[in-house]
Parts: structure tokens; C-alpha cells; sequence
């Protein structure tokens, strides 16, 4: 299952955000890798925020790396898991900061998955109204995606990530080593942040995925360099140009609208995130082909992308009297709606991407449809 770690020399993305800019930093044993840690601005107290699953297996590494630049190296560990994306748990960040009487020069690193990052983020971006932040991303969703472009938040029961901040980390330390030890499942659900990037922006991206799927699922080290940093110069770009997405960024949500549907729809944690990203792109690109966008064809090439992943394509039914209604329900709260229309990232299976409305009668059609196959 797993690759030999051959080392890859370090390769570095850069996110220009004038003077909020940043580098990705890429490579193997990064996280023993003084140099990816020094540079950032001092401070008394280092607080790594991690989970119960990541700090057992990558806590005392990132302390070592961390002990010689702070004088303090502390860290809270949160319960692991979508379920726990919430007020109580970040809570416990605030907990941690000020009972150990940390100060607004404090630096938050974030070591874990998109779970992790998204709360260190949003802590960071609150505490003292605002102290710096890392991001060690140590999944694969968290490395091509999450890390990156500071969006921050928690989950509410009625909406994921519904409360949280644009803020900016220093810096991205992606560690492909940390991805040796992902279980197989985590590892599937970030290949769906990969596969993301192509019909949204780089067709000859979605070629290489295609073609280098086994090496990708077998972790052979270059191919996994390879997808997050094309993953990561993507989504820089994105960023880049619409930070706060008042337009152009939003096409990073592509499959997301139904995902979060999925997602809220099943309760938080029943179905990953990639998995529901994954089911979630082959039923906007059935919706895309449905209003005369993109062709069957480039569905069922999408559809056999995400299934050879090893995601779920068949969509789950959330309400057995009324599906299709509780699916518009949820999705009416998604962030891109606009005076209650549902807007969705639609594809042309050419690299472009829209976001635009669809009548509540196609978007019925495409829901039955991929809840039978
Ligand atoms: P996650 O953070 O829950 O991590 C997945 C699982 O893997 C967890 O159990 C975690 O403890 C474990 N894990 C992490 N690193 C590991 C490692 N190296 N070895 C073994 N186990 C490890 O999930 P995720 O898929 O990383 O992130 C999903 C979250 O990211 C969602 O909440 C989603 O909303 C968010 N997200 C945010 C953005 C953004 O732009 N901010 C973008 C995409 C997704
Ligand atoms: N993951 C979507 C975004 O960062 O905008």
C-alpha cells in the first residue's frame, strides 16, 4: 500500500496576496526541516493545535523542529473528526491560549487535517483579534486544498462551515511523508480535491490524473508532488485573483454544492468530505450537461474518474418521502446562494467553469438519477 518515501527536493508554490503572501512549501521530511520553519515572526510561545489521531504520530517531530525557534512549545489536542468542527472545540483552542497566558504574538501551528487547519485558522484569526498562523497539513485533502487560501470556520447543525473568517496563514509546510501513514479511505477522499482541479481549470491536469491514478493511490512520492503542487499553483492562482471570492473563486466549490448537502443531510462525518466532493462533481456535471453545457461523454468520464478513486458515485437518499426537497432545502443555505436561488458551479469538459442557477426541475432530475446509480 504504501511507498517506499523516496525524498524529493523541496519545491515551492507561491500565493501573491501583496503583503499577506505566502509560500507552499513541498517536499518529504519536511517537518525535520529547520529551514521550512525558521523566518517566521518571533515569538515567545509556539501552540501547535493537532488531534488525537495526528499528535501521537507527528506531535514530537514538529517539537523538535519548533523548540529551537520558541522559547515555548505547547500544544492542544482536539477530538478527531467532522462531528467535532464546533464552537466547543474551538473553545478549547481559546481554553489552551489563555490559560497558558499566551499573548497576541503567539504562533498557532496547525498539524492535522482540514479539520484542524480550519479551526487553527479561524482561532488564530480571533484570538486577541489576530495572531499568526501555520498551516502542516498532514492529509491529502489538507495539502492540495484546505490549507491553502485561508478560509476558515466551523460547522453549524444547520450549515457546514457557516461561521468562520478569510485569514491568511504565514506559511504551508505540506509534508508528503505525513501521507504515508493516511488511512486508504482519507487518502481516496483528497484525491477528489485533485480531480476537482482539472474540469475547473486544466484539462491536461485531468489527463495526468487519469493516467497516473494507480501511482497516485499507491503513493509513489513524485506523482503525489506532482498533484499538489499543480493542485496548490491552481488554486494560488485562484486565490490570487478573487481572495475573498467575490466571483471567480467560487469555482473552487465545483461538486461542493451538493456535497455539503450530503454532508449536512447524512450528519457530519457519515460520509467524508472528498467522498461527498466526489459524488457531489459527477452530479453537477450531470446538472452541467443537463442545461446544455458539457456532453454525456465527459460525465461518464468524470463519473469513472471519481469511481476509480475509489469514491461513491451513487448519491445518498436523505429523505425517503421527499428527497429531491430536502436535497433544495439544504443546498438553498449554501454560501453561493443568492436571495434563496441555489447557484452552482457548472462545467463545460473543456477546463471552464460558471456559476450560475438551474431550474429546481433539472436539479430534481439529476438528484434521482444519482441516487440510482
Ligand atoms: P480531517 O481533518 O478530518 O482528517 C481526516 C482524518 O485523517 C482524521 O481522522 C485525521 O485525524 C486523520 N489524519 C490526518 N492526518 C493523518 C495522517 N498523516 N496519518 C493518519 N491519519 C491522519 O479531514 P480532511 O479531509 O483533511 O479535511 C476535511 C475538512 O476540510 C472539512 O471540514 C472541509 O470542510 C475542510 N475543507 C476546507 C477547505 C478550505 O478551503 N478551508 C477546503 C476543503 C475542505
Ligand atoms: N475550497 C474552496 C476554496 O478554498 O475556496
Amino acid at each position: 500500500m504504501q511507498s517506499t518515501a523516496e525524498d524529493i527536493a523541496l519545491q515551492q508554490v507561491s500565493i501573491a496576496l501583496g503583503d499577506r503572501s505566502y509560500s507552499i512549501d513541498i517536499g518529504t521530511e519536511l517537518l525535520g526541516t529547520t529551514a521550512c520553519f525558521s523566518g517566521l515572526p518571533k515569538a515567545s510561545t509556539a501552540m501547535v493545535v493537532t488531534n488525537q489521531t495526528v499528535a501521537p504520530l507527528y506531535l514530537e517531530q514538529l517539537r523538535a523542529v519548533l523548540s529551537p525557534v520558541y522559547p515555548r512549545v505547547l500544544h492542544v489536542s482536539l477530538p478527531d473528526g467532522e462531528a467535532f468542527k464546533t464552537w466547543e472545540s474551538l473553545s478549547l483552542i481559546f481554553d489552551a491560549l489563555l490559560s497558558n497566558e499566551c499573548d497576541r504574538k503567539t504562533v498557532l501551528f496547525a498539524l492535522g487535517g482540514g479539520v484542524v487547519g480550519d479551526m487553527t485558522g479561524f482561532a488564530a484569526a480571533a484570538f486577541m483579534r489576530g495572531v499568526p498562523f501555520v498551516q502542516v497539513p498532514t492529509t491529502l485533502l489538507a495539502q492540495v486544498d484546505s490549507s491553502v487560501g485561508g478560509k476558515t470556520a466551523i460547522n453549524h447543525p444547520l450549515g457546514k462551515n457557516m461561521i468562520g473568517a478569510f485569514y491568511q496563514p504565514q506559511r504551508v509546510v505540506c509534508d508528503l511523508a505525513t501521507l504515508n501513514t493516511l488511512p486508504e479511505r482519507e487518502l481516496s477522499a483528497g484525491l477528489a480535491e485533485v480531480i476537482k482541479y482539472g474540469p475547473i481549470a486544466d484539462m491536461a491536469f485531468l489527463d495526468w490524473i487519469e493516467a497516473n491514478m494507480t501511482a497516485l493511490r499507491s503513493r509513489d512520492t513524485k506523482a503525489l508532488a506532482h498533484a499538489v503542487r499543480r493542485s496548490c499553483e491552481i488554486k494560488a492562482d485562484v486565490v490570487g485573483q478573487d481572495e475573498r471570492e467575490s466571483g471567480l473563486r467560487a469555482i473552487l466549490n465545483f461538486g461542493h454544492t451538493f456535497a455539503h448537502a450530503i454532508e449536512a443531510g447524512m450528519g457530519y462525518g457519515a460520509w467524508l468530505h472528498g467522498e461527498a466532493v466526489g459524488c457531489g462533481m459527477v452530479m453537477a456535471a450531470r446538472l452541467s450537461a443537463r442545461v446544455g453545457l458539457a456532453d454525456e461523454a465527459f460525465v461518464q468520464r468524470l463519473r469513472n474518474l471519481v469511481l476509480a478513486a475509489g469514491l461513491p458515485v451513487t448519491a445518498p437518499v436523505l429523505d425517503g418521502k421527499d428527497n429531491a426537497a430536502r436535497y433544495l432545502s439544504l443546498m438553498r443555505l449554501d454560501k453561493k446562494s443568492d436571495a434563496g436561488e441555489i447557484r452552482f458551479v457548472l462545467v463545460d469538459g473543456h477546463g471552464t467553469a460558471v456559476v450560475q442557477g438551474a431550474p429546481d426541475r433539472l436539479v430534481a432530475e439529476v438528484i434521482a438519477e444519482s441516487c440510482r446509480a
